[in-house]
C-alpha cells in the first residue's frame, strides 16, 4: 500500500555495503521520474546514477551526513552507500528561476525515494554536498548546477518514529543505536 511505503521511506544512512544496487535499477527510478509534474513544464533537472564503487569512493568525502548528530560522522565504511542519484539542474534549459524549482526536485527526490522503498532499498536525501568538489571530480559541465545527492542502499533498518507534542524537539536522535525521528501528531498540522 501506498501508505506503508510512505512510513517506510525514512531517511536510511546505514547500508548494508556488500549488498549492491544494479546500475539499471537507478536508471530505472531516473526514466519513472520523467513523468512527474515540474512547474510550468521546464523539465530541468538532469540526474546521473553513480554504482561503481571507485567513484562512490570520490563521492563520499563530499556528503554532511545527519547534522543534528553532532559526534556521528556518517556511515563508517561497511555500511555506506552502495548507490547514487545525483540531481542538478540544467540551467541552459532554464526559462524561468523561480521559487518553484525546489519543488520540482522535492517531487522527484521522493518519487526516486518511494520506488527504492518498493523494492525494500532506502535511502537519504542529502543537500549538504560539496559542489564545486563533486563538478570538478566528476567532470561535470558548468551548464548543471548541483542540488542534492540521494544515497541509496540497502538499508539496515533502524529508523523509528516517535509523535511528539507541538513544543517538544524535532531534531533526531539516537537512542540505544536506534535513530528517532520525532515527527508532529494529525491534530498539530491541520489549521
Ligand atoms: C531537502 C532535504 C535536504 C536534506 N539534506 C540532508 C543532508 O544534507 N544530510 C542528511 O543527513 N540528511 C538530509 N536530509 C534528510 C532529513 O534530515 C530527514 O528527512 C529528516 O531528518 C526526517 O527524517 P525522515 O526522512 O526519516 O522523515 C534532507 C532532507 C530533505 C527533504
Amino acid at each position: 500500500m501506498l501508505a506503508d511505503l510512505i512510513k517506510n521511506n525514512r531517511s536510511y544512512r546505514r547500508f548494508y555495503q556488500n549488498e549492491e544496487i544494479s546500475h539499471q535499477t537507478l536508471i530505472n527510478f531516473i526514466n519513472n521520474t520523467r513523468f512527474c509534474p515540474t512547474a510550468r513544464n521546464q523539465q530541468v533537472l538532469v540526474y546521473r546514477a553513480v554504482t561503481e564503487e571507485k567513484i562512490r569512493q570520490v563521492i563520499f568525502p563530499f556528503l554532511n551526513w545527519a547534522g543534528y548528530l553532532k559526534d556521528w560522522a556518517g556511515p563508517p565504511q561497511g555500511e555506506r552507500p552502495n548507490g547514487y542519484i545525483i540531481i542538478g539542474v540544467n540551467n541552459k534549459r532554464l526559462l524561468f528561476k523561480d521559487e518553484w524549482l525546489n519543488a520540482d526536485l522535492g517531487i522527484a527526490c521522493q518519487t526516486i525515494l518511494l520506488q527504492a522503498a518498493e523494492k525494500n532499498l532506502g535511502g537519504c536525501i542529502i543537500a549538504a554536498i560539496n559542489k564545486s568538489e563533486i563538478k570538478k571530480a566528476l567532470n561535470i559541465s558548468e551548464d548543471i548546477e548541483l542540488k542534492v545527492v540521494i544515497a541509496l542502499g540497502k538499508p539496515k533498518l533502524d529508523v523509528k518514529i516517535e509523535e511528539i507534542d507541538d513544543e517538544d524537539d524535532i531534531k533526531y536522535y539516537r537512542n540505544n543505536g536506534e535513530h528517532i525521528v520525532p515527527k508532529r501528531k494529525l491534530d498539530d498540522i491541520l489549521f
